[in-house]
């Protein structure tokens, strides 16, 4: 199968094009390499996948109108899209709203164009966020449940994405699959996220930001689950033609407290974390709780790996990462 994967630089991209290559496909990866964390650690990705058989990479900004043109010939054969390029995170998105609506909107009508135009007509795996839940204090989230009140500006542009490819769906017969993610984390995750903050300063005996008391819950997912589900979408959606392509949500249907997810870095790490306090930011939610009873049924979804095997696994890997490392990420 010929791929075209965007967001390949990315923490979830790079997962997954690693997956189709090792699996015998071919993908053709796409990434802006934008400056919103450590470039360098997206080119240590694609170095990575420089180095398997069946890699292409453009860089290329995907939220433009000609995007089909800029590609050109190469994106001619794909069979399969899988769009995880995206401006990601909550907190950025109080400082700089129109970085969303360009990267996540404007992205997803330029992608959901470029399926429509090429030959094959291909099909879009798409990323979407447990955020489109919004402050639901109805949990388990379940795909059923009404998503219109986004408490973010990250969630209502994830939210739109998820319309507008239904949109297409009904415009021009583009299939299409969004899945939820819940809080990813695993080996060359993002740095502005809780796994990858919390080891750096617990490792290095500075203060961490525990907010609301440490009372808030997330459906943390390894990276390696995450993978699973999105090969398993993909599969669906080019075996199963004839079957409507729902949303589901990617998520370990076990939520932690936040302060026995630091417990459990700790432990990893052999070190106490100094914790400060802080309120809860704007546009974050307390918990977040997925039904995953979807994706079990058509996707076989079931998480395998238990949090403190996956966080030992990460502080293992970040520790011999940036140990290595001169480049000045951490
Ligand atoms: N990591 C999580 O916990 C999580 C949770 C829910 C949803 N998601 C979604 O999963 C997807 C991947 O997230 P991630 O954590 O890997 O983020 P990431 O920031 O590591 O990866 C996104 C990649 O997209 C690229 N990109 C951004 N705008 C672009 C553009 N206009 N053109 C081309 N490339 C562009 C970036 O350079 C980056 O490499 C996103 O859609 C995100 O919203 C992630």
């Amino acid at each position: 199968m010929k791929v075209l994967l965007t967001g390949a630089a990315g923490f979830i991209g790079y997962h997954a094009a690693l997956r189709f290559l090792r699996r015998g496909d071919e993908v053709l990866g796409l990434d802006s390499l934008n400056d919103y964390y450590a470039v360098r650690l997206k080119q240590d990705r694609l170095d990575l996948l420089r180095s398997e058989k069946g890699f292409r990479f453009r860089q290329i900004d995907i939220a433009r109108r000609d995007l089909a043109e800029a590609i050109g010939a190469d994106a001619l054969d794909a069979d399969l899209i899988v769009h995880f390029a995206a401006q990601a995170g909550v907190r950025y998105s109080v400082k700089n709203p129109f970085a969303y609506v360009e990267a996540n909107v404007a992205g997803q009508v330029a992608i959901l164009e470029l399926a429509a135009r090429l030959p094959k007509r291909p099909a879009v795996v798409y990323a979407s966020s447990s955020s489109v839940y919004g402050a639901s204090d109805t949990v388990p989230f379940v795909e059923t449940a009404r998503v219109d009140c986004p408490v973010s500006v990250y969630a209502a542009t994830k939210r739109a994405g998820e319309l507008l490819a239904h949109a297409y769906g009904d415009l021009y017969g583009i299939r299409s699959t969004g899945l939820r993610l819940f809080t990813v984390y695993g080996p060359y995750s993002r740095p502005d996220m809780a796994p990858w903050i919390f080891t750096e300063a617990i490792l290095n005996g500075r203060p961490i930001s525990v907010f609301n008391d440490g009372e808030m819950q997330r459906d943390f997912t390894h990276v390696d689950d995450i993978v699973d589900g999105i090969a398993a979408a993909a599969d669906r959606m080019l075996s199963k033609p004839d079957e409507t392509a729902p949303i589901y949500n990617l998520g370990n249907n076990s939520p932690v407290m936040l302060l026995d997810f630091i417990a459990a870095i700790e432990k990893a790490a052999g070190r106490k974390a100094i914790m400060e306090m802080r309120p809860k930011p704007s546009g974050d939610v307390l918990r977040t709780f997925a039904d995953i009873s979807l994706a079990e049924r058509d996707l076989a979804f079931r998480p395998k790996i238990v949090l403190e095997q996956g966080i030992a696994d990460f502080v293992a890997w970040f520790k011999s990462y940036t140990g290595a490392s001169s480049h000045g990420i951490v």
